[in-house]
């Protein structure tokens, strides 16, 4: 049972005063004696080889170093696995100056070590290399008659058909084929990617990594550089945003270790905004709907053919597909993911990966087809709801979906919009209401965690998982505090470093639920030990007292059922002479019981816009929010995750963009100047609701996870909206005003 001292109460970050004292250190903060600096230089072609290297005029500058290349790389013990626990695509991974090939648009081909940056950086510049240019393929909508269906899926394979989806759509009243686009976009955190190598001697490593998992990285250079355990400490204690691009080991990890290896000093690399262009990306995706709904709006038929772009070397895959299925009862349907290989880097998970996607495509063609039907949107989900996962045919462990569309309609106001496109006006705006709903794996993965409760009365909880600014270090903490029944001052909990027990990576919104019942699960245990120490005493209170029978509340163990029998904590130490109680647990997921149930987090999101009639240009004015996703262990931090995910959202409707000019073969706007994501002018009302929602099935904590949920259903919902302002359906994103002038 968890009471209600810490959890739920909206706890300000417990690393807050670090971050804005600037004392909370990123990987490019961490310093070491006789540092170096290596510069990246990226490939000026898109495909082909390099011919020759000149690196002699910035080797003989006093100062630098090294220039790596493949012509000079270290013997490696095993290059050819991607030694990452997530994000390891079936195919060749990408090996930094393996040989002289060059496969897409800024590859890394060589880096410049020397004493400062500034030098390392103007050495870059007088390396001279000759290229042979190879014909490329970049152009997406040119190759989707290439596409192929992968041999192997490395996320979910498409659901199994069911129902006869072709001949129920052929029989449908309301038919509907629609195809949807969305470009490839990247994932812009605000900290560069990073990597500084402390030189600890004999061939030992301390290494600073931008990274969702700092055992990820450990792993990696282990597999790479044949390094042992114990000579591979990583440690990655704060993140400046991720959002996917930190699962992977990045290049620089692997360039900062081999020069400091073969240099045998500190070495530190960071890549620049434009190379954070160059190592994955949301893949561009076009999907294919044919949509049969019957005369009064009931489903009948779902076809959904997604096509998305690969690099030649990786087949990546997401879950784009298995929305129809989660989202909406139908009897038939018929779903597809192909690839479509391009020369370009291997795409890379993206907050809510093929979720943002697949939702942004199925709840535009609903809402098509609920017009054609003449329903309202809201209606229309309402007569389609799914009880069960269609993908897997089994119930939901919890669905509070009803009542996030009850709530959120009723603070939106959505019973006074009227039907009709073009037919709310404010001014020379046309206004314009839409909804859309939503849906995110509440995955639990194996954890572990240790704790250590000192005499004193300070209690240090820690695990290998990471904080990328989700708020991680805060809900362990509060979990951490309520199970010990301790002030949240006296609690710290550590992460990000390998020498702490199994984590697993930071992401797929799994840490709430995995990493928290691991703390939650050492606490507990350690309580049980603090028991058995009240019971060895002679005479005890407690002596026939089982564990379900005390509580910890104000730092003291106590009798549910009379607290006025209680012993503080410390002194249960201190009778015993002891300086410190320890335990460690591993939390597994209850495989038996969750394999029964499908478990999901759901959302359903109302926006407003207004456009302006003469300019086309488009305001979102508001946006109602509603997402059940169990228990919510800190208002306060859910709401900035819920958020970030309707700015981002915000983001993909209207601006996101990486473009690829086909001729090139590069992302031509590489930089914050050109890749346009909202600022504080494009975001303005945006309501958050979290309904309740209980659920014994997820997880011992019953928390779902909010990492993911808050982003997915909101571009949509302002697609949708701005059709009901315009009447114009705009396929393609990003909705900017020249398509709709
Ligand atoms: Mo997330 S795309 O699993 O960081």
């Amino acid at each position: 049972m968890i009471n209600t001292q810490h959890i739920g109460t909206p706890a300000k970050r417990v690393d807050g005063r670090a971050k804005v004292a600037g004392t909370a250190k990123y990987a490019a903060e961490f310093e070491a004696p006789g540092l170096t600096h290596g510069v990246v230089i990226s490939s000026a072609i898109t495909k082909g080889r390099i011919k020759k290297i000149d690196a002699g005029e910035a080797l003989r500058l006093k100062g630098v170093l090294q220039v790596f290349s493949h012509q000079n790389r270290t013997k490696l013990a095993d290059f050819d696995k991607s030694y990452s626990d997530l994000d390891s695509p079936p195919g060749a991974p990408f090996r930094p100056f393996y040989d002289d090939k060059i496969q897409f648009a800024q590859q890394p081909v060589a880096l410049v070590v020397a004493e400062s940056y500034e030098l390392a950086r103007y050495a870059a510049l007088l390396v001279k290399i000759e290229y042979e240019q190879e014909p490329f393929e970049a152009d997406f909508e040119n190759r989707i008659g290439q596409a192929y269906a992968p041999e192997e899926y490395n996320s979910t394979p498409p659901p199994e058909p069911w129902g006869d989806a072709d001949v129920a759509y052929s029989k449908a009243e309301n038919q509907l084929e629609v195809e949807y686009f969305h470009p490839s976009q990247h994932h812009n955190p605000m900290e560069m990617h990073a990597s500084t190598v402390r030189w600890e001697g004999d061939g030992r490593i301390t290494v600073y990594d931008k990274i969702q998992g700092a055992l990820n990285s450990q792993k990696y250079i282990m597999g790479v550089f044949g390094l042992a355990k114990e000579d591979v400490r990583v440690l990655s204690p704060f993140v400046g945003g991720a959002f996917g691009s930190g699962l992977r080991p990045q290049y620089q990890l692997f360039m900062a270790v081999m020069a400091a290896l073969e240099l045998k000093r500190s070495v530190k690399v960071v890549l620049t905004r434009q190379q954070m262009f160059s190592f994955g990306h949301r893949p561009k995706t076009l999907q294919r709907f044919s949509l049969g709904a019957a005369a009064d709006g009931e489903l009948r038929a779902i076809r959904h053919d997604v096509f998305a772009e690969t690099s030649k070397f990786e087949d990546y895959q997401e879950d784009v597909v298995i929305w129809p299925g989660v989202l909406y009862k139908c009897e038939n349907v018929k779903l597809s993911h192909k690839l479509v290989p391009l020369d370009v880097y291997t795409p890379l998970d993206m907050r809510a990966p093929g979720g943002t996607t697949g939702i942004l495509g199925l709840e535009c063609a609903m809402d098509e087809l609920a017009y054609k039907a003449g329903l309202d949107p809201l209606e229309f989900r309402l007569k389609n709801y799914s009880e069960k996962d269609g993908n897997e045919g089994i119930p939901f462990s919890s669905k509070e979906l009803r009542e996030c569309y009850r709530q959120g309609a009723e603070k939106f106001g959505w019973y006074k919009r009227k039907k009709e496109p073009r037919s709310m006006k404010e001014g020379h705006n046309l206004i314009g209401w839409g909804m859309a709903h939503g849906a995110w794996e509440a995955k639990q993965k194996e954890a572990s965690a240790k704790a250590i409760l000192r005499v004193d009365g300070g209690l240090v909880v820690s695990s290998a998982t990471g904080d990328i600014g989700t708020g991680t270090y805060t809900i362990m903490t509060q979990i951490a505090a309520e199970t010990l029944g301790l002030p949240l001052e006296k609690v710290e909990f550590k992460l990000g470093d390998t020498s702490l027990p199994k984590a697993p990576l930071e992401g797929g919104s799994w840490t709430a639920s995995s990493v928290g019942s691991a703390v939650k699960a050492v606490c507990d245990k350690l309580g049980q030990k603090l028991l058995e120490l009240a019971q060895e005493k002679e005479g005890s209170p407690f002596a026939e007292v089982k564990f379900d029978e005390v509580e910890f509340r104000n730092e003291q163990m106590r009798l549910v059922k009379d607290p006025s029998i209680a012993i503080a904590v410390t002194e249960l130490l201190r009778q015993n002479k002891m300086d410190s109680i320890k335990a460690k647990v591993n939390a597994q997921p209850a495989k038996e019981q969750q394999s029964k149930w499908a478990r999901y987090s759901h959302s359903a999101v109302f926006a407003e816009v207004k456009v302006d009639e003469d300019l086309g240009t488009i305001k979102v004015t508001r946006v109602v929010s509603a997402i059940a996703g169990g228990r919510i262990l800190n208002p306060q931090t859910a709401r900035s995750q819920i958020l970030g995910g309707v700015v981002w959202g915000i983001g993909m409707a209207l601006e996101e963009y990486s473009v690829m000019d086909p001729q090139q073969g590069r992302f031509i706007n590489h930089d914050l100047a050109e890749y346009h994501v909202p600022v504080n002018a494009d975001v303005q009302d945006v309501e958050v609701i979290f309904v309740e929602e209980n659920d014994t099935v997820v997880n011992p904590i019953g928390a779902k996870g909010l990492g993911e949920i808050g982003i997915v259903s909101v571009a949509p919902a302002i697609a949708n909206a701005i059709f009901h302002a315009t009447g114009r359906r705009v396929r393609e994103l990003p909705i900017t005003l020249d398509k709709l002038l």
